[in-house]
């Protein structure tokens, strides 16, 4: 829950780099006059490939991290964190929601067929975790890891049309054509930035579920934020290189003129 004494705190967001930015984008849409601090750990992307005990940790330092701005809720805004490290971050006094949750229930309503694929990191598929949520949901769940996305993501090479962003789509999404399923999770908040060339591959009989919009949104309905109309400043930090991440964010949170500073995790 959030305090009274709190409403006038940021909402912190974090994930390991860029993709975080899918859910700050429309919790700026449907949140315009709160204060955002983002952060993306891009010294340590990709999160996916890394043990359980890293997850953990980074997911720690990273909540830790967004607390010292005096966060009033945090939307763990990467579904390796989610899968994995949530349940050990809720021990902040403060709500933390994950981007898990929110998709899975979104799916499960949206499907007809019942058949739901779901693609993320390689440490996401293994956990299990997302088949489980979707299982439990009713769903005949495809699920597929997917390494090469989040560092073309990084490089900002989301476009189809791109050998390489075609070659691993193709790779990536045959098994849910195979499948024949009528919902696909995006369960790693870089994924949404390949919506173009997912879409182009699946054809319009799938729909799309964008993780981190689905939090944003599950996280906007919750009592105590959003209590101002407009005037929301976005903060972006990063552990990683400032300059090079402004043009990428620029891009894809289509916003002009942001700050990004380098963080100081101690
Ligand atoms: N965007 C994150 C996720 O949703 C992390 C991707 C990565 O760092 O591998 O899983």
């Amino acid at each position: 829950m959030i305090l009274e004494t709190n409403k006038n705190a940021p909402i912190g967001v974090f994930d390991s780099g860029v993709g975080g930015l899918t859910a700050v984008r429309c919790l700026r849409r449907l949140l315009p006059g709160e204060d955002i601090v983002f952060f993306g750990d891009t010294a340590r992307v990709p999160y996916g490939s890394r043990s359980p005990e890293e997850i953990h940790r980074f997911a720690r330092e990273n909540l830790n991290y967004l607390l010292s701005f005096g966060a009033k809720a945090v939307l763990a805004a990467c579904g390796t964190v989610s899968a994995i490290a949530l349940e050990d971050l809720q021990d902040a006094g403060i709500p933390v929601c994950g981007v898990l949750l929110p998709a899975a229930e979104q799916a499960a309503k949206i499907t007809r067929s019942g058949r739901v694929g779901v693609i993320a990191t390689p440490a996401s598929i293994g956990s299990g975790s997302y088949q489980r949520a979707l299982e439990e949901r009713g769903c005949t769940v495809t699920a597929n890891a997917c390494p090469r996305y989040v560092p073309l993501a990084e490089q900002g090479r989301v476009q189809p049309g791109d050998p390489l962003v075609d070659q691993a789509t193709a790779e990536y999404l045959a098994p849910m054509r195979e499948a024949g399923i009528d919902t696909l999770i995006l369960g790693c908040t870089h994924f949404p930035l390949f919506r173009e060339a997912i879409a182009a591959y699946l054809g319009e009989g799938v729909a799309l579920v964008d993780a981190g919009a689905a939090a944003a949104e599950a996280l906007a309905a919750q009592t105590g934020v959003g209590t101002r109309a407009e005037g929301g400043r976005l903060e972006i930090r990063v552990s990683g290189d400032p300059v090079s991440f402004a043009p990428l964010a620029e891009r894809f949170l289509q916003e002009k003129n942001l700050r990004v500073q380098k963080a100081r995790l101690t």
